[in-house]
């Protein structure tokens, strides 16, 4: 809508529902998963854990998250680990396995209004009947997903509302068409369908295929770079950007999201912005380190760091709710930066205006053209609804790069309006909210207890009876997965053991690794023992290994290397300096057998590695001269079963 006025006066702004609105606003939200990004976060003790939840969560205190999106795991590496399915196997069901059911749950606790998403990234292998592809046996896939929607309800009574294809990869038609009509089938066709996280080119597909049209709700794209295309556009379906941000979560990070939080709506018209990931709580030597809105890595020590992001992400989500509109008048200031206007339809007014400067508002992609932010005047004139507005609250946070001393979500005085009119002075690199919502509030908590290295001497007898997780404290799963596993036939002493479960290769996301592996402890680890008890389940073809120094995981776990330490169930043992198993250090005889334990154990020192079976030593001497530190981890041949127990390290 443009004025008289504004034609003259460049820093002048209508904010008006005169002439209709804009959009439903959908809401500002989190993704755990794509993948393992939560791992960590569920081994914190209270009172941290909360406290985490709460930033992120908890209405009117921190990010006060609208949405969550969660991974559909699918068994297979996903960026920073791999996610548990609810179906390994074809005739095996559980809804209680990894951790998105339980953060959900805590989600929904603080805000029940949150709203769930679930996303496949991968499936497990027989989805696709040993293929590595989703789509050829559709009604197989759709039930694969709608069983997960099912469980979500009947064992932790959560409404999933939204739940996407494949993400980043190919979307098909049909099984798109083939998921909708059984989701309607089994009674949830209030659960909506997005399409296809990944570019806009669904949108072309919909504009000729009725039916394609009519199965998706939402469009979502990742990575916009704040733009969308005039195809979507035409759908008048919803936008968002349904995976965005995934930058290190420093302040140029903060700046990044408060520019983009505001122009996908502005540029894009996208009315949900989603930010890969929710919460670092994954070793921060993994892919993308830090790219969450909040950092929660150190399960061992409690400490946790409520970034900027959390309190850019406040400014919009405390004074707005999905169903809330944008008005008409939003758009970019006269010397840069931009401004959003929300109501909610009842007289209730949300501004939220930001001046992030191109080199301090970057995110990881897409390359961002250049432009100018400089410090203006802006006066903005209230009109329509909102004439007789007199006072808004007012919410500031400033960067300030330069004294390296920012200020974050901090109250102001109220700012009085005269004659539906006001002035702000804007500074780079500043975010305001002016509102007439009342509720805004900083959450804190004391500080956590400081930051420190993982314990140089741990140790894991998976001695627990009901864990409250599938998975063991800090291992995480970088190829296969890895399960607490009651071993009721076993004679011994190992009733309670760590299992790895996955029998076939999933259908892959990322280039799993042929062998599997579960990584735990310090990557800055030079010398150390580890020792494990392992026992092999498959008769001559089996094998496992337990392994130090190992300094590769995410989608590079493929070539992965350390100093690993194989025995075999065809009685021979190997020591390798790869995961692939190529680059062999020592081989020999061992006498090792499936369906007996076995205790092995690694010792490094410097160049020199050493190994012991059953107390006995079995190879020494192995000259390794790289990696010179990794993470200790255990892992067997092929996806196959095997049991691990009492495991330990002691590190230098
Ligand atoms: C996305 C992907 C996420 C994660 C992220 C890292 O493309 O969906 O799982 O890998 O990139 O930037
Ligand atoms: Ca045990």
């Amino acid at each position: 809508v443009t004025s008289a006025l504004s034609l003259c006066s460049p820093n002048y702004y209508v904010l008006d529902d005169g002439a209709g609105l804009g959009r439903v606003f959908d809401g500002v939200g989190g993704l755990s998963g794509g993948g393992a990004t939560s791992r960590l976060l569920v081994n914190y003790e209270e009172p941290y854990r909360g406290q985490i939840l709460d930033y992120l969560f908890k209405p009117n205190f921190g990010a006060s998250l609208h949405i969550l999106k969660v991974e559909i795991g699918g068994d297979a590496q996903t960026t920073d680990g791999t996610e548990p399915s609810h179906m390994h196997y074809e005739n095996d069901e559980n809804y209680f396995r990894g951790y998105e059911w339980w953060l959900m749950k805590e989600a929904k606790k603080r805000n029940p209004n949150i709203t769930l998403i679930g996303l496949p990234w991968a499936f497990p292998g027989w989805v696709g009947h040993g293929k590595n592809w989703p789509y050829d046996f559709p009604d197989i896939t759709a039930a694969y997903v709608v069983n997960w929607i099912l469980g979500a309800k009947q064992y932790h009574d959560l409404d999933i509302q939204y739940v996407g294809i494949w993400n980043e990869r190919n979307y098909d038609s049909k099984y798109i068409k083939v998921l909708r009509s059984m989701l309607d089938r089994v009674g949830l066709s209030d659960v909506g369908i997005i399409a296809a996280d990944g570019d806009w080119s669904i949108a072309n597909s919909m504009i000729i295929d009725q039916l394609l049209y009519d199965s998706v709700e939402v469009i979502g794209a990742h990575y916009p770079g704040t733009t969308t295309v005039p195809d979507a556009l035409k759908t008048q379906k919803a936008l968002w950007s349904s995976e965005d941000y995934s930058t290190f979560n420093d302040e140029v990070g903060g700046g990044c999201w408060a520019r983009i939080l505001n122009q996908n709506y502005i540029n894009g018209l996208m009315t949900a912005t989603i930010s890969w990931n929710l919460v670092a709580s994954y070793y921060d030597k993994l892919p993308f380190g830090r790219d969450g809105l909040m950092t929660a890595e150190e399960p061992w020590s409690g400490n946790y760091v409520v970034e900027s992001p959390i309190w850019i992400t406040a400014h919009t989500t405390q004074f707005t709710q999905p169903g809330w509109t944008y008005l008409q008048t939003v758009g970019h200031l006269a010397q840069g930066g931009s401004y959003v206007s929300l109501t909610d339809g009842k007289g209730n007014l949300t501004v939220v205006i930001e001046t992030m400067t191109h080199n301090h508002s970057v995110c990881v992609r897409p390359p961002l053209p250049k432009f100018n932010v400089t410090s203006q005047n802006a006066t903005f004139q209230l009109k329509g609804s909102f004439v007789s507005i007199k006072e808004l609250h007012v919410w500031r946070s400033q960067f300030n790069f330069k004294t390296k001393k920012p200020v974050f979500f901090e109250k102001q005085t109220p700012l009085t309006v005269m004659n539906g009119s006001f002035t702000l002075n804007l500074a780079e690199d500043e975010v305001y909210t002016l509102t007439t919502i009342t509720t805004g509030q900083k959450g804190s908590y004391p500080d956590p207890p400081p930051s420190a290295c993982f314990p140089k001497v741990y140790k894991d007898d998976f001695n627990v009876r009901n864990p409250p997780f599938s998975e063991a404290p800090d291992f995480a799963d970088q190829t296969g997965v890895f399960e607490y596993y009651n071993n009721l036939t076993d004679p011994g002493p190992h009733t309670f053991t760590l299992r790895q479960v996955l029998t076939e290769r999933p259908i892959t996301w990322a280039t799993d690794a042929d062998q599997t592996i579960s990584v735990i402890g310090d990557y800055e680890w030079e010398n150390l023992t580890v020792t494990c008890d392992v026992f092999m389940e498959s008769v001559r073809t089996g094998g496992v290994f337990i392994a130090a120094r190992v300094d590769k995981g995410g989608q590079s776990i493929r070539s992965t290397n350390g100093i690993f330490f194989w025995v075999f169930a065809d009685g021979t043992y190997k020591v390798t300096n790869d995961l692939a198993g190529q680059a062999v250090l020592a081989e020999g005889q061992s006498g090792t057998r499936a369906y007996g334990w076995h205790t092995l154990s690694l010792t490094v020192t410097g160049p020199l590695a050493s190994g012991m079976l059953n107390g006995y030593p079995l190879w020494k001497n192995a000259v390794v001269l790289n990696p010179k530190n990794g993470w200790a981890a255990i892992g067997t041949h092929s996806f196959e079963l095997a049991q691990f127990d009492n495991f330990a390290i002691v590190a230098q």
